[in-house]
């Protein structure tokens, strides 16, 4: 009987899976059918930064235990396990886009000749993983049993060598206890608390975790925003509640809002599914609507320092949707440069590894520069948003950036990593995000 694992898709979270699933000892073929992607690969080059990912993938190269392909059909041949891991992006009214995942399944079950386990790691509304089951029941004829398991993944761009090694939990979702302990088998190696449930529960635990995710963070920026009318210190107020075992530290970091190529896809894609059977989900629409509007408070906060935005020269630090990835899907950052080139305004962005990536949305024009360094981006500008929190903007020469400035010097601090006294103590303007009483909290 074949063994091996297939990954289907090299996509960030293919290749993380492969990668770590090859560390721990199984043979790995991963399946990609773009062709660029593939050469790359097999060069041993990641076609995205995630630290740690390319060492993991030569390693697995070159033990043999990992190996890439674009024929679908030699890694169905050898191989027992399909990880889908495809993309499942949104539509234009906010439903998944399933059409990789229905095609990677199809695929599957039209050559497979052998006992085989279908493990779903793309994120797909609950009820998918039931309906590609019927699918797969009618239209399976060669008489190997397929079973299917819903097996999300919780692995955090940035850091998710050590999210997949080092997991909260591990969800299988399956209809039949051999399936489930077949894929729990694969996770030899892993301490953490098993979640053994049925595949429409592991399917929705995946949505209520993100889902929670972003409410958590919608709801620190309220608290932000309130602690900025009435004049009080969020960094407190979210350190003090986090202590409460019951809330957690985690994830109450207030700022311009949560981007990214997963919070957004999977709350509107929640909202439609909750939709489609005639829920409306309150809390859901509620942090979605919060975190649209949190990066306008920026613009409110540079209109109230500059007066007006036309031809005012704006500097955007960060561009990636948080630091440690050079993904800037749905990145807060973007979104704010577009909003404020339409209100005439002139930027020059830069972002340690994400300037390439930023270019392909909002390409270069002449109300929008990219620059080379941050201290190149700032020069002649009136004003700084800072959206990502590099650690490398953290510990620039504020003093030099300052004395490149023009008046009014303003700092708009989306990620409130700056230190407030230090910034104002140089002469700039400093606003962020519910931190009104920092200064004078430090000088009492
Ligand atoms: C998120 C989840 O954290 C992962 O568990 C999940 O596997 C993944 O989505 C996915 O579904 O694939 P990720 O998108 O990599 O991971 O990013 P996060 O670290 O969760 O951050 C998301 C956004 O929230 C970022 O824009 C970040 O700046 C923002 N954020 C996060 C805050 O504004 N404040 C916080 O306290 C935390």
């Amino acid at each position: 009987m074949p063994l091996k694992i297939s990954i289907i898709g090299a996509g960030y979270i293919g290749l993380v899976t492969a990668a770590c699933l090859a560390k721990d000892g199984f043979e790995v073929v991963c399946v990609e059918k773009d062709g660029a992607k593939l050469q790359l690969l097999k060069k041993g080059e990641v076609p995205f930064h995630e630290p740690g990912l390319k060492d993991l993938l030569r390693a697995g190269t070159a033990s043999k235990k990992l190996e890439f392909t674009s024929d679908i059909e030699q890694a169905i041949n050898v191989s027992r396990f399909f990880f889908i891991c495809v993309g499942t992006p949104s539509l234009a009214t906010g439903q998944a886009d399933l059409s990789q995942v229905y095609s990677a399944v199809k695929d599957i079950y039209q050559k497979v000749k052998s006992d085989s386990i279908i493990v779903m790691k793309s994120t797909v509304p609950p009820g998918t993983g039931l309906r590609l089951i019927d699918e797969i029941w009618q239209n399976h004829k060669n008489g190997a049993k397929i079973d299917y398991v819903s097996n999300p993944e919780f692995l955090r761009e940035g850091q998710a060598i050590n999210d997949w090694q080092k997991p909260d939990r591990v969800v299988i979702g399956a209809d039949n206890s051999e399936a489930a302990e077949a894929v729990k088998s694969l996770y030899k190696n892993i301490q953490a608390p098993m979640i053994i449930t049925d595949i429409t529960s592991a399917e929705i635990i995946k949505y209520a975790s993100n889902a929670f995710l972003t409410m958590k963070v919608s709801y620190i920026n309220e608290i932000a925003n309130l602690c900025e009318v009435v004049s009080a210190n969020i960094d407190d107020v979210s350190h003090a509640i986090g202590l409460d075992k019951r809330i957690g530290k985690s994830f109450l970091k207030a700022g311009i809002g949560w981007g990214g190529s997963c919070f957004p896809k999977d709350t509107r894609g929640l909202d439609f599914l909750s939709a489609q059977y005639g829920y409306d989900f309150h809390l859901l629409k509620a942090s979605i609507r919060v975190n649209a509007n949190q990066r306008l408070r920026v613009v409110h906060k540079l209109l109230q320092g500059l007066k007006s935005l036309p031809d005012k020269k704006i500097a955007v630090l960060g561009l990636a949707f948080k630091p440690e990835t050079d993904d800037v899907r749905e990145s807060i950052s973007l979104d704010l440069i577009n909003i404020l080139l339409k209100e005439g305004a002139v930027i020059r962005a830069f972002d340690p590894i994400a300037n390439e990536n930023a270019k392909k949305v909002l390409p270069v024009d002449e109300k929008l520069v990219y620059a080379e360094t941050a201290y190149e981006a700032v020069e002649g500008c009136e004003a700084i948003v800072l959206a990502t929190e590099w650690p490398v903007f953290i510990d620039m020469d504020w003093q030099k950036i300052k004395n490149s400035m023009l008046a009014p010097f303003l700092i708009i601090d989306g990620r409130n990593c700056l230190n407030p006294r230090t910034i104002k103590e140089i002469g700039f303007n400093y606003k962020a995000i519910g931190r009104e009483r920092d200064f004078d909290k430090n000088i009492t």
